[in-house]
């Protein structure tokens, strides 16, 4: 490994980041099975694509490392909440790693505003903006499923997710 210029300090976060994203993707995996055995297919396919997804925002910080000498270092994940109450209950959960994951990202942008880690903070720029659209379809989705009151809503909704929560631009 060549030498990294990287200050230990964003090291830490972009290495913390790395694996809250992978933890995402397990996460998000876990909501999509519990949506296919409740015979949700469509919500089971649109959280399968932001499991992938999450592993590729993986991917990106761990591409940034090695593009400048620095060692990605990937932690134990830990198993995924599997047991839920309803459909509501998976939506507030997607909402709420969202939103943790939104102060993670904010968390290592300050970290490279302090150390003048420019690479680093265009690189987290992407982030910033990518969490700007996550809270938004998460909470739309939570709206959406608070609306769906009876089972043809629902069966509806679970129909059209995936372009009802879609966004101009992603990734
Ligand atoms: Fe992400
Ligand atoms: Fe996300």
């Amino acid at each position: 490994m060549r030498h990294s210029k990287i200050a230990a300090k964003v090291l830490a976060e972009l290495n913390r980041q790395i694996n809250h994203e992978l933890a995402a993707a397990h996460s998000y995996r876990a909501l999509s099975v519990w949506c296919a055995e409740q015979n949700l297919k469509g919500f089971a396919g649109f959280f399968a694509k932001q499991s992938a997804e999450e592993q590729e925002h993986a991917d990106k910080i761990i591409g940034h490392l090695i593009d400048r000498g620095a060692a990605p270092e990937l932690a134990a994940i830990a198993a995924p909440k599997q047991s839920f109450k309803s459909l509501l209950e998976i939506a507030r959960q997607a909402q709420a790693m969202e939103q943790t994951n939104t102060q993670g990202i904010h968390a290592a942008y300050e970290a490279a505003v302090a150390a003048k880690d420019y690479a680093a903070q265009v690189l987290l720029h992407w982030f910033i903006n990518e969490q700007v659209e996550e809270e938004a379809w998460s909470a739309e989705m939570v709206d959406r499923v608070q609306a769906a009151s009876c089972a043809g809503s629902l069966s509806d909704l679970d129909r059209h997710i995936e372009r009802l929560l879609a966004r101009e631009e992603s990734k």
